[in-house]
């Protein structure tokens, strides 16, 4: 049965078909529920074969509920399995399900507290689930300078650095940052996007003409006001509901919300309804309208806003800010460079590397932002890179 459990496995891979894998998964669980019935029957080390392949399997199809109840049959057989335990805290967190994952962590290291793999786990789940810098700080650079497999991974890296900004210990993780670097793990001490396309050029800043798009990029300077008027009219109309608070934890303190057009290569048109010549202008412009890895959306920020140093996930687009109801009192870093918006006016730069806001003025900023493919992908890359 485990033979044609494997065989199944096997066929679906070379034939692609999701059909085939889930007869090996039924397969492989036939092999287990045998194992169940009479322990006899099935070797130990089989059982733990068929498990762990069924277990795989599962998660490559998504069914992360079935690899929990899997894993939990196999460590009643091996309870002092440490790599099975780690593997289901990995299982809860693919299901986003922190509060889960951080349980089978912490009693991970209640039995090995030198485990760097639960340790950098724990630490990640305390920092970005519970908001806990220091701590997550602590454990995830424990787990990074223990060395043990799986924990040499650039979001732990990415995180472990970013806790410790936030917490005020610069150096430090800049420190981090550039060990990171030496590893190939990101592209630079400030572009730490890890969704990347290797071989593309890179600088935090690009004039117009440097991103071949300088056409597209004059037209959106030549609409401005009416781009304005339409961004203007969806923050005053009620219900302001299509303006979202910005929900990745950037911000420090402040108000901060966005209004998305486009997001993901994908028009969207409940939104657009309400700014349709603004989505008009996107959508004649490709680049912009099927960027499969970025967005078209307004932005307003609200005096007193500062957003932390925080770093985009690829480096496969560029980031147009186009100003439009603009105050004094912003700025913008990114790198080690300044700038700051003017209305009617565009600056493009890189957000995969870092970049902070500071909104210091007394009335709210509108921007409209443009991501846009990076011009050095192509057209192969651009259909075929994953979205996100
Ligand atoms: C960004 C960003 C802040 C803003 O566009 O990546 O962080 O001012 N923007 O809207
Ligand atoms: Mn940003």
């Amino acid at each position: 049965m485990y033979g044609r459990a494997r065989s199944l496995d096997r066929l679906g891979e070379l034939e692609r078909s999701n059909s085939r894998l889930e007869q090996a998964i039924v397969t492989y669980r036939g092999v287990l529920d045998l194992a169940d019935e009479d322990s006899n029957l099935v070797p130990l080390p089989l059982v733990r074969m068929a498990a762990e392949n069924c277990i795989d399997r599962m998660i490559f199809r998504g069914f992360f509920g079935k690899a929990v109840r899997v894993q939990q049959r196999l460590l009643q057989r091996f309870p002092d399995d440490v790599k099975l335990r780690n593997k289901m805290g990995v299982t809860f967190l693919l299901m986003n399900q922190g509060s889960a994952a951080k349980e089978v962590f912490e009693a991970v290291l209640q039995q090995w507290p030198d485990d760097g793999f639960a340790q950098v786990h724990y630490g990640f789940i305390l920092k970005n689930t519970y908001k806990n810098n220091s701590g997550g700080a602590l454990y995830m650079l424990k787990g990074i300078e223990s060395g043990a497999e799986g924990t040499d991974d650039g979001r732990f890296y990415f995180h472990l650095g970013d806790a410790l900004q936030r917490e005020g210990k610069v150096e430090e993780a800049y420190k981090i940052y550039d060990r990171a670097v030496a590893k190939g793990l990101f592209l630079g001490r400030y572009q730490r996007s890890l969704y990347n396309v290797d071989r593309l050029s890179s600088r935090p800043f690009w004039t117009p003409e440097q991103t071949t798009y300088q056409m597209f990029f004059r037209k959106l300077e030549e609409n401005w006001e009416a781009i304005r008027d339409e961004g203007a009219a969806l923050l005053t109309a009620p219900p302001q509901d299509g303006f979202r608070p910005e929900a990745e934890n950037l911000r420090d303190v402040g108000d901060w919300k966005q209004y998305d057009l486009f997001t993901r290569g994908r028009k969207i048109t409940a939104n657009c309804v309400k700014a349709p010549r603004t989505c008009s202008l996107i959508e004649n412009f490709p680049p912009a309208a099927v960027c499969k890895r970025g967005q078209v959306k307004f932005s307003v920020m609200h005096p007193g806003t500062h957003v932390h140093a925080h770093t985009g996930p690829t480096n496969c687009r560029l980031r147009a800010h186009l100003g439009l109801v603009v105050p004094d009192g912003l700025r913008l870093r990114v790198g080690n460079e300044f700038t700051t918006w003017q209305e009617g006016k565009i600056f493009i730069f890189d957000d995969s590397w870092e970049h902070e806001v500071w909104h210091e003025g007394d009335s709210p900023r509108l921007i409209l932002i443009v991501d846009v493919w990076h011009p050095e992908l192509t057209e192969h890359e651009r259909k075929t890179l994953v979205p996100i």
